[in-house]
């Protein structure tokens, strides 16, 4: 009988896994030993001026990796979605319409907290593995000639299926039609991963959340906001006490806030904003963008597909697989947990049981990426699915042993 056991089970993870844990999730992921160890010191007062100096740092180190000058940033005890919900309760009111721009589980779920303050919500929707074409954000406001539309809605990376949208682009659809609505932007699985430029783009609110590209344990709700943002926070009238940016604003500029601080985490930001800087933002840009790739060609050679249709769509941070026929993706990522104790990311809403997730953000690097991928490989196999044994890692290793100049970034 325990022969059995042993035979049939070879990939049975035991209840102690030794060594490094993997946390492939597209978020949260993994928190280096530095971060840890800053957030570990005892804690301070809060309404002392070692706080005081603490929260300048930050506020100010945060407005580097949004790279914003002109943008003043909110931090609150949170998550992404209290994020959206301090964006829109702060920058709309009741009876307002937005235009809701919804291509994956994510993006919907802001427009729902839209709707729930009383906005009516314009949709433009487009098919999961799509990003938001600006053509059609442009067509839109066109047709608002009475320029009743408050705010576009978009998220910079729709987690749920692997897929970034061109900002870019979009403002330059606001800019076509000279459309004064606010452009409120969800950057939760972007910020300090993929290139997000607050001024240049001229953005009017961007939010996100520690737990991804910052490195850190979830806990916060952050958020930059433009000039107009300010402006249109004057006049709106959505219920709000928490979430209400002026009170923050005010007891920010004396070094202090209107409530009891995530104290522990401010710690761990300072650390992750230093780990940034030393870095360079514009390498943490590459490396997310080269492991990316190498992580999009290991899958393919799997024989597998990508959800995301258009290649300069594919995200850097996550990407997601779609699960061959006849295979329950939900079922997968139980037995990858299962057994080798890797953890990937389900399919939300609409694709649940589709597809699979592997995050690759944050503090990550080649080797690791790699022993996700050889866990990818063998999981699949001991499921069952038919895959060539090793294609991915040698695709993946091949991309990432090509000098820079000829990887394609
Ligand atoms: C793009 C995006 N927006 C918002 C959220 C919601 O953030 P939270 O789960 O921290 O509330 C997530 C969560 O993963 C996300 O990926």
């Amino acid at each position: 009988m325990f022969l059995t056991l042993l035979n049939t089970s070879w990939l049975q993870r035991s209840e102690l896994m030794p060594g490094r844990p993997f946390l492939q999730i597209p978020g949260p992921a993994l928190v280096p030993e530095r971060i840890v160890r800053a957030m570990s010191q005892s804690l301070i007062d809060h309404r002392g001026p070692e706080f005081a100096c603490l929260l300048k740092e930050v506020l100010e180190g945060l407005k580097g990796v949004f790279q914003t000058s002109e943008g003043q940033i909110l931090l609150y005890p949170g998550s992404g979605t209290g994020a959206w919900e301090s964006c829109v309760v702060n920058t709309l009111s009741p009876g307002d319409r937005v235009l809701g721009c919804v291509n994956g589980h994510f993006s919907s779920r802001f427009c729902e907290t839209a709707s729930a303050h009383g906005i009516q919500v314009q949709l433009l929707e487009v098919p999961y593995g799509t990003g938001i074409p600006a053509d059609l954000v442009e067509q839109h406001l066109r047709a608002d000639q009475d320029r009743q539309i408050k705010a576009v809605l978009v998220l910079h990376n729709e987690t749920s299926t692997g897929v970034t949208t061109n900002i870019a682009k979009i403002r330059r659809a606001l800019d076509q039609v000279g459309h004064p609505a606010l452009l409120l932007v969800d950057v939760v699985s972007s910020l300090a991963s993929i290139n997000f430029r607050f001024d240049d783009w001229r953005v009017d609110v961007a939010l996100t959340g520690p737990q991804k590209g910052l490195m850190l344990p979830p806990g916060l709700a952050i958020l930059a906001v433009s000039p107009k943002a300010l402006e249109a926070n004057q006049t709106s009238k959505c219920a709000r006490y928490f979430w209400d940016w002026a009170p923050v604003l005010e007891r920010n500029s004396r070094g202090e806030f209107p409530y009891t601080p995530a104290t522990a985490l401010l710690f761990g930001l300072k650390e992750s904003l230093a780990m940034l800087r030393e870095e360079g933002l514009n390498n943490v840009f590459s490396r997310h963008a080269r492991l990316a790739e190498a992580c999009r060609r290991a899958v393919q050679a799997m024989g597998l597909k990508l959800l995301a249709k258009k290649n300069d769509e594919r995200s850097n941070t996550v990407t997601a697989v779609c699960m061959p026929e006849g295979f329950d993706s939900d079922a997968y990522i139980a037995h990858a947990e299962r057994s080798l104790g890797i953890p990937f990311g389900p399919g939300l809403g609409k694709i649940k049981g589709k597809i699979f997730r592997i995050g690759h953000l944050g503090s990550l690097n080649e080797l690791e990426l790699l022993g996700a991928l050889a866990g990818v490989e063998m999981t699949l196999a001991s499921f069952g699915v038919e895959i060539p044994l090793g294609a991915g890692l040698a695709a993946a290793e091949s991309y990432l042993l090509q000098p820079a100049s000829r990887q394609g970034l």
